[in-house]
């Protein structure tokens, strides 16, 4: 058996959340493998709404585990915060929900050095959700980080209080003011609660399921374009996004790879700082961030918006080697006249199919243009009534990619989902 993968392909919050949610009745297994609570995964079925930061979004399933991954950071504050909710609602979390002992922890001084290494950039600021993601990273790769697993080591609060110094040592590079003293209360409380959790060496026990053909989804976070190696380098974010990145983050062989499915907006949104080549600093933009309700489920910051970009899918297809596509949100579009595509980028004057290395390089994109198809979609659940023009759409996408559209999402909900 293999493991199924969901990737972002652009800037994040493409729908993961809410596809991962409408694939994992076909799975017993859904695992995290990078990012921490910079994300925000939203699902919405029976007239509620809940937004996942580090819980796989397959939780609300019976009879089905989630595991966080080895490549995933921890806030253990964040996390029982979404414990708790989910407990309210009744969720079994205890029961469903397995651990990597490898995943690293977040400290509250990550959080802090995250914060002030933004204020000093000042206008090259990467727009961090200041979660503490690349500090913990960088702990990591220096070897200097605490892992889940430690919080039963007798020398844990030593280690812990080891590494809180050397972050203030390292702090006072900066004229930051901070006092950590309220959230480091609530930290510690919350490893407490995190040794109730069943903690495992996530690659034995995932590489099991396998052997027993269970079968595994694995569950990116962010989007391609914000992926460390090759996303729009330094306005990303610290982990690898693209499919690579799952073998690294759950401890299985790229042989044990399956589908790839590739989640994309049918217009682009970003959230932070960096290139974004088709935004629309226009009415346009705006309509698309009211209708489709673009505002960050992690910080609540208004995203950025623009049309799609094809150059930029075409990108990520190629680095995760996608196999399946799947379009949401194509309903905002629903009362636009018309819809554009990039489908090049003019740079320097000469036209280019690949993404331009200097990331402050000017673009301008080449646009193709579709007719729009005037129609409410979000009722729609069967493929034979989506509109004619939306086909249209849908098959220049796949001529494009050449990879098959085999999810159309119509709305936020789990039944606004129309398989192909
Ligand atoms: P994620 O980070 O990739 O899981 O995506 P987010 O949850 O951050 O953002 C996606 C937003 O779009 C959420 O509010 C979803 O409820 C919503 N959404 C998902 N799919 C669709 C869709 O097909 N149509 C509409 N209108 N909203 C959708
Ligand atoms: P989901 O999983 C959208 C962006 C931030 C910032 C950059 C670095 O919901 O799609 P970080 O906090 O990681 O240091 O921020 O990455 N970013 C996201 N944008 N969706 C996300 O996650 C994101 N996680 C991080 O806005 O530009
Ligand atoms: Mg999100």
């Amino acid at each position: 058996m293999k493991v199924n993968v969901v990737l972002g392909l652009q800037w994040g919050d493409e729908g993961k959340g809410k596809i991962v949610d409408v694939l994992t009745p076909a799975y017993s297994v859904i695992a995290r493998f990078q990012g921490g609570p910079n994300a925000g995964h939203s699902l919405e079925f029976d007239n509620q709404k809940f937004v996942l930061h580090t819980i796989p979004s397959g939780i609300f399933h019976e009879n089905v585990t989630n595991i966080i991954g080895s490549g995933v950071v921890i806030d253990p504050v964040i996390f029982m915060e979404e414990i708790t909710q989910l407990q309210q609602l009744g969720v079994p979390v205890y029961n469903r929900l397995l651990i990597a002992k490898r995943a690293h922890l977040i400290l509250p001084t990550h959080r802090i050095i995250d914060a002030a290494s933004e204020a000093a950039k000042g206008k090259t600021k990467i727009g961090s959700t200041l979660k503490g993601i690349g500090p913990t990273y960088m702990d990591k790769t220096g070897r200097n980080g605490l892992r889940v697993g430690d919080i039963f080591s007798p020398a844990f609060m030593e280690r812990y209080e080891a590494l809180k110094q050397k972050h203030f040592t390292f702090l006072k590079q900066y004229d930051y003011p901070y006092n950590i003293e309220e959230y480091e209360a609530q930290w510690l409380k919350s490893i407490d609660e995190l040794r109730k959790f069943t903690l495992i060496e996530s690659e034995y026990v995932i590489n099991k399921y396998l052997a027993e053909s269970q079968k595994v989804l694995a569950e990116g976070a962010q989007g391609s374009l914000l992926d460390i190696d090759f996303g729009s380098y330094p306005y990303v974010t610290s982990s690898n996004t693209v499919c690579a990145g799952t073998c690294i983050g759950l401890g299985i062989a790229p042989n044990k790879i399956g589908e790839v499915f590739g989640i994309f907006k049918a217009y682009c949104t970003r959230v932070g700082s960096g290139p974004f080549p088709t935004e629309l600093n226009d009415e346009t933009g705006e309509r698309i961030r009211k209708t489709g309700h673009e505002f960050g489920a992690t910080t609540g910051r208004p995203r950025r918006t623009g049309w799609l970009d094809l150059v930029a899918l075409k990108y990520a297809v190629l680095i995760s080697g996608v196999t399946r596509l799947i379009m949401t949100k194509a309903d905002v579009l629903d009362a636009f006249d018309t819809i554009k595509v990039a489908v090049a980028y003019k740079v320097d004057g000469k036209e280019t199919q690949q993404l331009p290395f200097e990331i402050n390089e000017p673009i301008e994109p080449v646009y193709k243009e579709f007719k729009g198809w005037k129609r409410t979609i979000s009722n729609i659940r069967n493929e034979d009534a989506l509109p004619f023009e939306l086909m249209n759409f849908v098959r220049f996408i796949e001529k494009e990619t050449g990879v098959p559209i085999k999810i159309i999402s119509v709305g936020p909900d789990r039944e606004q989902t129309i398989v192909r």
